[in-house]
């Protein structure tokens, strides 16, 4: 049968290996973007000397937006199209538990927008702390809520005749006073109600945190204080208080749950890119085959092909291929890029062994340090880690 190598197949052939990236200290530092990482986003994008598409995806502990706002904003940045499904946030597995609780606290990030974040998701009753501070603003003696802020509070809520089921911290707090103290004071309370005060402390609501980084990396030349930083305070209050040590769920890398959520994430886009690519190739000629590199084979699944050639090279028909993209293989190597060995490496090295850690220079770690978690490589910058992992599987 007929074989070609028209440069819509050499052009873009799909890899059996995949990368995930974090976001903060590898591909942006606050406002700044990371001047290498257009140029390895663009190389995953097939723009590389072996013309192959590597599927990827982002995984940050970030959050405080939409993921759609996540992604515009990569867009921008970075001059390629990085869509919503493609990215996982600090939050973003929050979701699983909308069913689970009807009153929730959401604390952290700007103004309402994680109030928008939480209803979109499909949590039904969210209040933040700002709708406390309306309530009674006694509460925080020394925050006056701004004209701004009360445009987005909400002002018809009795706190003192609700429960607060959870606290669900989705971002970093604005103001770690205020917040502090309302969260201690549900913590403290009997089923989540203002202004009450438990005599056994273990009838509050739950605690959630979206992630628990000590410091991250942002424009300033040293780390920041993360949520992590955050939850060490609230646990040291917690126990002056109580005697007891503060229970915290918690979401974002390195835990296991969110290394599944991803998991799931990548399958589904993978499946994605290779869809996208199979429809470009040649849909009014199913019957001519097309060349695929025998290194990629595993993506598209077993081969049960019926023709070999001398190279040993392998050909499915068009058909066959789409048929394989539903019963898709996991990638064969997950290239996950971090700055952070607690939180990126960890979650990389703990979980599954085809998960492949690479550690950069451009963030939370430094050059010299001895990274607590130790990863399978460490380098410059974000580029270089695509090179790298690009190199190696060829
Ligand atoms: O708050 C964000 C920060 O702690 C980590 O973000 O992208 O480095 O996981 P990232
Ligand atoms: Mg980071």
């Amino acid at each position: 049968s007929m074989r070609f190598k028209k440069n819509i197949i050499d052009h873009e052939r799909v890899a059996s290996y995949a990368f995930a990236f974090d976001i903060d200290g590898v591909i942006v530092r606050g406002p700044d973007t990371i001047p290498e990482a257009k140029e390895a986003l663009k190389m995953l994008n097939g723009q590389n000397k072996y013309n192959i598409k590597v599927p990827y995806i982002f995984v940050t502990n970030g959050g405080g937006r939409p993921e759609e706002a996540r992604a515009k904003d990569l867009s921008q940045r970075l001059g390629i199209e990085v869509t919503p499904e493609q990215i996982i946030q600090g939050h973003t597995p929050m979701k699983d538990l909308i069913d689970v609780y009807k009153n929730v606290l959401v604390v952290g990030g700007v103004g309402d927008a994680c109030r928008k974040v939480a209803i979109d998701y499909g949590f039904k009753n969210v209040y933040i702390p700002l709708d406390i501070m309306y309530w009674n603003p006694s509460v925080a003696p020394y925050h006056t809520l701004t004209e701004e802020e009360k445009k987005v509070v909400r002002k018809d809520v009795d706190f003192s005749k609700i429960s607060i089921d959870a606290i669900l911290v989705f971002a970093d707090s604005r103001d770690w006073a205020t917040d502090q103290q309302i969260i201690l004071d549900l913590l403290l309370s009997k089923k989540g109600v203002m202004g009450t005060r438990s005599e056994t402390f273990d009838e509050g609501p739950g605690l959630y945190f979206a992630h628990s980084d000590f410091v991250w990396a942002t424009n300033y030349k040293l780390s920041r204080y993360g949520m992590g930083a955050l939850q060490v305070s609230i646990a040291a209050l917690y126990r002056e208080h109580t005697g007891k040590e503060l229970v915290v769920t918690r979401f974002g890398k390195p835990q296991r749950g969110t290394f599944k959520y991803a998991n799931k994430v990548l399958s589904a886009w993978r499946k994605d890119v290779l869809e996208d690519h199979v429809e470009k190739l040649t849909p009014e000629n199913e019957e001519e085959e097309l060349e695929i590199d025998p290194k990629n084979r595993p993506v598209f699944g077993a081969s049960d092909s019926e023709s070999e050639d001398e190279d040993g090279d392998e050909a499915l028909t068009v058909q066959k291929l789409s048929q394989l993209t539903l019963d898709l293989p996991p990638a064969s190597t997950v290239y996950f890029v971090g700055d952070t060995p607690e939180s990126d490496i960890r979650f990389a090295n703990s979980h599954d062994e085809s998960w492949h850690s690479i550690l950069v220079k451009t963030g939370v770690y430094k050059d010299g340090a001895i990274p607590k978690y130790k990863p399978k490589h460490i380098c410059e910058n974000v580029l270089e880690a695509v090179k790298y992992a690009i190199e190696r599987e060829h």
